[in-house]
Parts: structure tokens; sequence; C-alpha cells
């Protein structure tokens, strides 16, 4: 559950969290393990070729990832019907799992995710309002706005979720809560000072980091941005 912040003064934890679907899936693990020394998550994008029109990886792969990496598996559900996978998402190694709230049954998932001992995220599509989000902050840890539509890497960061970014910070920030807020999409060293700005803290980025020619460095340049940035910004 998020857990109420009561000194008000520790904002939450800036970190990249990388997207393996970026990553050579031929080498996953030497691919996770270039870019460890700069990070404790890795983002994990599962797809069902039906909530979005691509098919990606199972628990299968996370189970063979968790054997061999110690990292946060902040994993990233864009499925139709996840309550029948979370659980072997979790037995395979998974530590976080979000879900979209436009496949519905929202707060029945969010219980089953509590019950499985996993950290409960949601996500919202760029075009989903904050309201739809709005009832269920206080039973998860972690927002995630999209800032694409899902389904593919590589796409153009959408500016135009910045405002809900903000919408979910301020919230979080009214109701006391400890809220990580996650962005997906296009994130980049330039494009994550926007949505710094506006109150992310998790940064996934998938082809800024995994198609560079130094990833990590990529992963530490991203982060020093955002860093950067809240050091500019009023407290
Ligand atoms: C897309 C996935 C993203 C993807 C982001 O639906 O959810 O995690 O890997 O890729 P980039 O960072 O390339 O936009
Ligand atoms: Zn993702």
């Amino acid at each position: 559950m998020a857990t109420v912040d009561t000194a008000h003064s520790t904002a939450p934890t800036l970190r990249v969290a990388p997207s393996i679907l970026a990553a050579d899936f031929g080498s996953l693990a030497a691919a996770v393990d270039g870019i460890t020394p700069g990070t404790d998550w890795l983002h994990v994008d599962v797809m069902d070729g039906h909530f979005v029109p691509n098919l990606t990886i199972g628990p299968p792969v996370v189970a063979s990832l968790r054997a061999h990496s110690n990292l946060f598996f902040d994993t990233h559900l864009m499925i139709t019907d996840p309550a029948r996978y979370l659980e072997p998402f979790r037995d395979a190694g998974a530590d976080g799992c979000t879900v979209h709230v436009e496949v519905g049954e929202t707060a029945a998932l969010i219980a089953q995710m509590r019950d499985l001992g996993l950290r409960v995220g949601l996500a919202a599509n760029p075009d989903t309002p904050f309201e739809a989000l709005e009832p269920f902050l206080e039973m998860i840890d972690l927002v995630l706005c999209m800032t694409i539509f899902p389904g593919f890497g590589g796409q153009t960061f959408m500016a135009e979720v910045l405002p809900k970014i903000a919408q979910v910070r301020t919230a979080a920030l009214t109701a006391g809560l400890t809220l990580d807020i996650e962005v997906d999409g296009g994130i980049d060293e330039r494009t994550v000072v926007d949505v710094t700005r506006a109150g992310a803290n998790v940064f996934v980025a998938g082809s800024a980091v995994f198609n560079r020619e130094d990833p990590l460095g990529a992963v530490g340049g991203i982060l020093r941005a955002a860093t950067d940035e809240r050091a500019g910004m009023a407290p």
C-alpha cells in the first residue's frame, strides 16, 4: 500500500528503469549485466497481442532473467487478462507488476497483486484521464503514466501527458502518499527533464539506453539530467 509520508520532505527516489524491450533478445543476460551497475530496476514489457498489437515475453523469460539478476523486476503487463497471469509472473520472479486501468476490474487486480506479495502498479494510456486513476491512488505503490501509446518501443514522447503527471503528483502530495510516478515512452536525456519537472521519479527508457553505444553511460546521463532538474526545483 502507498505509505503515508508524514515528513513531507523526502521526495521519491529518482531512478531509471531500463526497458529490455529495446535490448538484443539473443543476449538478454549480457544486456542486463551491462546496465546493472547504473540502476536497481529493470523494466520488463509483457504484451499479449490483444491489449496491444504486439507479442513479447512471458514468465519463462522472466524466470531465466531472475536466475541471472538481482535487479527489481518492474513488470509492465500490457495484457487484457492480467488476473490469469499475475501468479505465474510472481512465481517467475517479478517483484512488482503494473496492470492497465483500461482493462477494468482494477480493485480486484490490486487485491490480487497485494495477496501475491507483489509491489502494485497501475498504468494509464496517454488518453486515459487522471480521474480513472484517482480512486486507486491510496491502494497502490506506483502509477505509470504512458507517454506513448503502448505496444512498441522507439516512439515519440507525448508532451500532452505532462499535466496528468502533475495531477498525480499533486494528488499524492495532498494525500500525503509516497507514490512512485513512472513514465514510459520516448524518455531520454531531454524529455526526462520535462517529466521530472511535472513530478515523475521513475523513468523507463528502452531505445535511449539499449540502442546507444554505451547503455550504462546512457542510464547515467538520464539520471543526471533528472537529478539536475530536481535540484533546481522548489522543494
Ligand atoms: C512500450 C513499452 C515501453 C518501451 C519504451 O509499450 O511499454 O516500455 O520499451 O520504449 P522507448 O523508451 O524506446 O520509448
Ligand atoms: Zn513499458
